[in-house]
């Protein structure tokens, strides 16, 4: 998979997306992610990306000509063009499956208050948001989206298993049970018994069960 992001900040992306499943994948060649600078594709001067809103207002608008210019040289026929913005739909484990079967995205990375709508017109095939708050700019819902679609990609995790039995995943009905590791007793508290049985249809009930009255408790909406 190939992963192009367009931002004003390519420096916040060193470091989160060099760590982890996230660098094994690209290590692996299971992704290959290239950060690129807005302000190349500016040409004045003073590199300028943005300007006042029309109609007044506070806050400055990226203006669309340089964004124009670097989806037109980075986007190909199979290209996914994802504007990243609160006014989006809501990015979930099901859109990270989603995009873990495209070939190529291009995320598009806002900052101020955010896009000229002729580029969300035009150049935008999807539009995420990661949440209902504003952050300053996209680089980091470009970093989350990022991070959920790559261990998504098969071989990137050490079992794939662990991706078809977690949170929000079709195996699983909503939230994830409980687990346990070793010591069996800690400071009085014990693993439940059934866990240590060896017995793997009464342990598979047991999480499924315990699955479902967690998601009952704590986000009833995913029933
Ligand atoms: C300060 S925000 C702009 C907010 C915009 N004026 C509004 O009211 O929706 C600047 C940029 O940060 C990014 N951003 C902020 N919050 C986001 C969120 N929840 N999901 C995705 N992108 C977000 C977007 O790229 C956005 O263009």
């Amino acid at each position: 998979m190939k992963i192009d992001v367009l931002t004003l900040f390519p420096a916040m992306f060193a470091g989160p997306l060099d760590e982890s499943i996230v660098k094994r994948a690209r290590k692996a060649g299971l992704l290959d992610l290239q950060i690129h600078n807005l302000r190349d594709c500016a040409h004045d001067r003073h590199k300028t990306v943005d300007d006042r809103p029309f109609g007044g207002g506070p806050g400055m608008l990226l203006k669309p000509e340089p964004i124009f210019e670097a989806v037109e040289k980075l986007a190909r026929d199979n290209t996914r063009v994802i504007l990243l913005s609160p006014s989006g739909r809501p990015f979930n484990q099901a859109v990270a499956r989603e995009l873990a079967q495209v070939e190529h995205l291009l995320l598009v990375s806002g900052h101020y208050e955010g896009f000229d709508e002729r580029v969300r017109e035009q150049l935008a095939d999807d539009e995420l948001s990661i949440g209902d708050y504003v952050l300053t700019n996209g680089a980091l819902p470009a970093m989350v989206i990022i991070d959920a679609v790559t261990r998504l990609l098969p071989g990137a995790l050490g079992d794939d298993d662990s991706a078809r039995e977690e949170s929000f995943s079709p195996g699983m009905a909503g939230l994830e049970y409980p687990q346990y590791t070793r010591p069996a007793e800690f400071r009085g508290m014990k693993v439940p018994e059934v866990l240590q049985s060896g017995n793997h249809a009464e342990i598979a009930r047991w999480r499924a069960e315990q699955a479902r009255l967690r998601t009952k408790e704590r986000r009833p909406d995913l029933l």
